[in-house]
């Protein structure tokens, strides 16, 4: 059977976390492909607000199986911290998560490394979260890494202390800053103590006795298109695969399996940290929808930079992932404006205009933005598009033939209810 995505097509905070959830019913297992706590997905239940960082976003639907894939990276403090925030809306959370024994960890002196050498970079900063994710990838691809199925083995005190050794030699070539290793490291081998309840397991085998006895699963990713270590705004991203090819390496399964690809885009952009964001607006509007729409980091609470919607760069994250249709989310913080904005074509260095993403956007001269007329809605039950003001309908028609891919939802709040399905 097969596996469908939900994927971010933007610079992460689309707000796949809702929808994952919404979606997990379907679904036999919710599986986290990549990232780890530097990821924030936010969810409203009851009115209560649950970031969940680690744990994959159907840990919340008491029928489905969740797993924290290979492709993840797993600070032990971060997600025991997690896990009992959020138990007592999962009772039974232990019976439904699975690791894969494949997922590397998040090392304490990862953490510091990621803040040293950020630090270091001074005005190049990348903007990271700080969350080690960066330097423990590096110790994956360099070979060097632990990996969660060694919680268990009786070397796994030898490997952390001969990894720790090797940071702290590679500490030394940076300046000195304020980490605690020894509480840090602490508090790391008390968490691995609680891990050893979760049930470690060889993923690509449990993924795929899950298909060969007819489950669906859905693959959750985390950041967005733009944050992905290869097609996104390098060096400005994280140091995953985000796109949906990153599913196959980070799972263990077929290319082939994947069926349905939904791409979450927020119906204006925003980004935390450094880099290029070529419809960035650095102005009043630029405020206006930070306020609206919230914007401020839910991992670290940092102010998101926003601009207008970028066609150019939707039409780039569907051709990557092969989006098969798309659920824009936030249309309620356009609210109000006398115009909105469409992004529709970029500005090169020799002022020609262009659609396609180039290699460092830094290079742009700047974007041609098409303004359409605003709407006033107060957001309330609605049964379909057709229920929608025009001029809301107008800016979503126009957005999806800029993205060459067919709306399925739409989100206008924060809640379960408020989203509309099957468009
Ligand atoms: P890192 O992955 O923590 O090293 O951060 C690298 C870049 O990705 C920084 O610009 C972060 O702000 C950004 N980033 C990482 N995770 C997320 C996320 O979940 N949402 C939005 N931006 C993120």
């Amino acid at each position: 059977m097969p596996v469908d995505a939900v994927l971010g097509l933007q610079w992460g905070d689309e707000g796949k976390g809702k929808i994952v959830d919404f979606l997990a019913n379907q679904y036999q297992a919710v599986c986290r492909f990549q990232g780890g706590p530097n990821a924030g997905h936010t969810l409203y239940l009851e009115g209560e607000k649950c970031v969940l960082h680690t744990l994959p976003s159907g840990i919340f639907r008491s029928n489905v199986l969740n797993l924290i894939g290979n492709g993840v990276v797993i600070d032990p403090i971060t997600l025991v911290g997690e896990m009992e925030r959020v138990r007592h809306h999962a009772p039974d959370l232990n019976e439904r998560l699975f690791v894969s024994e494949r997922a590397h960890l998040i090392l304490p002196t990862h953490r510091w490394i990621d803040m040293a050498s950020e630090q270091a970079r001074g005005q190049e900063k990348i903007g990271s979260t700080l969350r080690g994710i960066g330097p423990c990838y590096m110790d994956k691809t360099g070979r060097n890494g632990l990996r969660a199925g060694e919680l268990r083995m009786p070397s796994l005190r030898a490997s952390y202390q001969a990894l720790k050794e090797k940071h702290l030699q590679f500490l030394k070539q940076f300046p000195k800053i304020d980490f605690d290793l020894d509480a840090e490291e602490r508090r790391w081998f008390e968490a691995v103590d609680h891990l050893m309840s979760l049930r470690f397991v060889n993923s690509p085998y449990w993924m795929a006795s899950l298909l060969d006895k007819g489950a669906n699963l859905l693959a959750e990713g985390a950041q967005g298109t733009m944050l992905d270590v290869d097609q996104g705004t390098y060096p400005y991203v994280t140091s995953s695969n985000t796109i949906a090819a990153g599913i196959s390496t980070g799972l263990g399964i077929a290319p082939s399996s994947l069926r349905r690809i939904v791409g979450i885009a927020k119906a204006y952009c925003t980004r935390v940290g450094a880099g290029p964001f070529p419809s960035e607006l650095e102005d009043e509007t630029g405020e206006r929808l930070r306020k609206a729409g919230n914007e401020f980091g839910s991992t670290t609470g940092r102010p998101r930079r926003c601009g207008w919607m970028d066609l150019v760069q939707l039409r780039y994250a569907c051709l990557i992932n092969g989006v098969t249709d798309l659920c824009i989310t936030k249309i309620d913080v356009l609210n109000g404006f006398d115009e909105v904005g469409l992004a529709d074509a970029y500005i090169d260095a020799e002022g020609n205009g262009t659609q396609e993403m180039p290699m460092d956007p830094a290079t742009l001269r700047g974007v041609s933005v098409t303004k359409l007329p605003g709407w006033n809605w107060t957001p309330s039950k609605v049964g379909g598009l057709e229920q929608l003001p025009d001029a809301m309908r107008h800016f979503i028609e126009m957005l999806c033939k800029g993205a060459g891919v067919p709306i399925s939802m739409l989100s206008f709040g924060p809640e379960r209810e408020h989203l509309l399905t099957d468009l």
